[in-house]
């Protein structure tokens, strides 16, 4: 199998985050990343560099029907609504609820069909395998991908993508 590019749960250098970010074609996730980290009051474990993870996972899974600038966004949301750092099965929903008070500036480059699929992958990531939307299913994965950090390897039975289900295979093929 070709050998896929890793997906370590390292810190990643802030150069490379805003190489990154660029290259999804965004305005505004770099402030943003920076907004959500402001108000960050949690710990290390889904906080800022698992969010930059995530986008770096999320732009190796893409593929040319992944929307990228979705990717982007879900990375610095999709746990933006955490109230702890163990059990709360709804902070999906409520970072998808949250989507809406940031659709008229911080999110104001997204058309209406891009904040739907950013709001179904917020709100699935919690609770959902996968859906068959490329976009929604990548997001997934990106995040699934970073359960290293936590000592948890990834399943490729519980990935939403074929890629994300090789990713995993390989992770589990080095451990
Ligand atoms: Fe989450
Ligand atoms: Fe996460």
């Amino acid at each position: 199998m070709e050998r896929l590019e890793t997906v370590d749960p390292v810190i990643l250098p802030e150069d490379d985050v805003q190489k990154l970010i660029a290259a999804t074609g965004t305005r505004h996730v770099a402030a943003l990343r920076s907004m959500m980290a402001g108000r960050w009051r949690l710990g290390e474990l889904h906080g800022i560099h698992h969010w930059d993870r995530v986008l770096r996972n999320g732009l190796l899974l893409a593929g040319p029907d992944t929307d990228k600038m979705v990717v982007a966004y879900f990375a610095y949301i999709h746990d933006a609504c955490r109230e702890n750092d163990f059990e709360d099965p709804f902070h999906g929903p409520r970072a998808a609820a949250l989507i809406d008070s940031l659709k008229a500036d911080w999110l104001s480059e997204l058309t209406e069909e891009q904040i739907l699929i950013l709001k179904k992958a917020v709100e699935g990531h919690t609770a959902l395998l996968r859906t068959g939307d490329t976009t929604v299913d990548t997001c997934f994965d990106a995040d699934r991908l970073d359960l290293l950090r936590a000592y948890i390897i990834p399943d490729p039975a519980r990935m939403a993508s074929l890629r994300g289900a090789e990713f995993a295979r390989q992770i589990q093929d080095t451990l």
